[in-house]
């Protein structure tokens, strides 16, 4: 910090992490050797923010911005974290998805500099030794991916980098996680997309990736360094492919401080809503009989995580999973089948094989279905008829996206159930009037919950996360709605009160990894009071 005090002149304004542009005070100017460096102008940061924004709105579209507030951050991260801060909900899908898809498919085209690191599988025996060359040494979380399955695009190598710095972008941004703390890095292990190899301006290393034992065994020698060079650093796994994904996660979740989002982040924000959806119908959790439609991997970790709520509950495992059961392309999962995978097979039900959902549902008497299959449309007016006649709310999550996939609108779930269905998607949709009542359709974002949740792990440097601080999350998230909002059928809070959202949710997790006694930090008087204090602010204050 000393060192960066001395910077004068150009090389202040060069380095982003100083500067302030036309924020520099006149006095500042004659100090630091930058008259004459920038216009006469002496601007706050309110009207550097409205330059930015009026920048924005002469863009032609969201990569257009994306590459915009990406130069901008490489020019001054105080000014792009005020502009993010300024309307997280806003700028999530320019900085994150889907924009930040597109912005992986053209990655190599529109590469600038780095913001985070590269470590390829040939520096194999070097891990250690290359993660010392980054600049910051308190780093509390790496969010790392090999690029191996990318939001729905696939495999794209080092082209996914853009995964891990949106995603640690969205803590500051929903949490106030402090951004030098953050270190975003690319396990490169090659790609299985010829076109991407075929690439000639291709940024990562061309080659074919490693078959499993290569790469599990570069992931250990990732994981001990980073122990040793970061120590009590969690690593935010991300956009893995599936298989390794969940394998990796089994592997580590109970050896180190670790979790994965596309999993845990998903299967919490899922039981949010189930929770949210209890808040507004009165009933229970554990009372639920719930069917996955898509036995996927998010299909297998929500379901996962609603047998440990059951379980929260009360009810032992075996009950907990004898009331969730999961429907996959070829239909009801049974034990007959010989097409499971192992972890699907934990939920299959003794009974004659049938691909009629309909009959599925009056059969097992669902009262919560949940769509994870990838196929829009599926579920029909007799799936959601069939739902109203099991419950009295029944809880109908379509959350397959985009749009396209959603397994139903949130028009069709709300108008063929009469207004009964307590309904959220996986994207975006409109309020539904039906009559003289509106409602308001969730969105099952993961942003609900991973900033909140990582904010937490941030203040009590938990040994491990379980799934259990997931879960507290999910119903800290859930008891932010507020009796009207439940009133119109919301089982999630409000989008643009993410900051509050996430300073709430963090709280709550903090306070359960303290009383659980796995916190390495001292437990404080006040958690609440420690986690603002933590908070990043995107001033200058503390820049000069
Ligand atoms: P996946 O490809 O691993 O699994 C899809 C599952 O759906 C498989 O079990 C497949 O057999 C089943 N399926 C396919 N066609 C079907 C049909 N016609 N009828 C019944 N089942 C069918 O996909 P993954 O990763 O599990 O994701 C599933 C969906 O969930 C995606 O659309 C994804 O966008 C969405 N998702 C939403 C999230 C959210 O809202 N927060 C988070 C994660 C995923």
């Amino acid at each position: 910090m000393e060192e960066k005090k001395k910077t004068r002149g150009e090389d202040l304004l060069r380095d982003p992490l100083l500067n302030k542009g036309t924020a520099f005070s006149t006095c500042e100017r004659q100090e630091l050797r930058l008259e004459g460096l920038l216009p006469a102008v002496v601007e706050g940061i309110e009207e550097q923010v409205q330059r930015v924004m009026n920048h924005l709105s002469l863009k032609p579209n969201d990569l257009e911005r994306y590459i915009y507030m990406i130069g901008l951050l490489d020019r001054n991260e105080t000014l792009f974290f005020k502009v993010l801060m300024s309307d997280p909900a806003r700028f999530v899908p320019i900085m994150y998805d889907p924009t930040v898809g597109e912005a992986c498919l053209k990655f190599s085209d529109i590469y600038r500099r780095n913001d985070g690191m590269y470590i390829t599988i040939e520096d194999k025996g070097r891990v250690k030794e290359i993660l010392q060359n980054w600049p910051g040494r308190d780093i509390r979380f790496i969010c790392v991916t090999t690029g191996g399955r990318i939001l729905g695009l696939g495999d794209l190598g080092a082209n996914g980098m853009g995964i891990p710095l949106g995603k640690l972008q969205l803590y500051t941004a929903c949490a106030a996680v402090p951004p030098e703390n953050l270190l975003p890095l690319l396990l490169d292990c090659g790609t299985d997309t010829e076109e991407i190899l075929k690439d000639p301006l291709y940024i990562g290393i061309r080659r074919q990736r490693p078959q499993v034992d290569e790469l599990d065994a570069f992931v250990q020698e990732f994981v001990d360094a980073v122990q040793d060079v970061f120590p009590g650093c969690c690593i935010h796994f991300e956009d893995w492919k599936g298989t390794d994904a969940i394998r990796l996660l089994k592997r580590y979740k109970d050896k180190i401080c670790c979790y994965n989002d596309d999993i845990q982040g998903t299967a919490g924000v899922a039981v949010a809503g189930l929770v949210g959806a209890m808040n507004i119908s009165g009933g229970k959790l554990s009372e639920q009989r719930v069917l996955m439609f898509g036995a996927g991997s998010a299909g297998i970790g929500i379901a996962n995580m609603i047998t440990v709520a059951m379980q929260a509950e009360g009810l032992s495992k075996k009950d907990a999973l004898s009331r969730i059961n999961m429907f996959d392309v070829n239909g009801l999962l049974t034990t007959s089948r010989t097409d499971l995978s192992e972890d699907q097979s934990v939920y299959a039900v003794s009974g004659h094989p049938t691909k009629d959902l309909v009959e599925v549902i009056r059969t097992l008497k669902t009262t919560v279905l949940i769509g994870v299959s990838t196929v829009g449309k599926t579920f029909t007016r007799e799936v959601i008829e069939a739902m109203t006649e099991q419950a009295e709310r029944p809880v109908i999550f379509a959350l397959s996206n985009p749009t396209d996939h959603a397994e139903c609108s949130a028009q069709e779930a709300y108008e063929w159930s009469n207004g009964k269905a307590i309904y959220a998607a996986g994207v975006p949709f409109d309020p539904v009037r039906l009559g003289d009542k509106v409602f308001i359709p969730g969105q099952a974002n993961n942003y609900y919950l991973f900033p909140g949740v990582s904010l937490g792990i941030y203040a009590a440097k938990p040994k491990l996360i379980p799934d259990a601080l997931w879960i507290e999350g999910a119903r800290a998230l859930a008891d932010l709605v507020t009796p009207e909002q439940r009133e119109k059928g919301m089982v999630f809070p409000p989008q643009k009160d993410i900051l509050a959202i996430s300073t709430a949710v963090a709280e709550r997790v903090a306070k359960l990894a303290f009383d659980k006694g796995l916190a390495r930090e001292k437990q404080p008087k006040d958690v609440g009071a420690l986690i603002r204090e933590l908070q990043y602010q995107p001033d200058y204050s503390k820049i000069v």
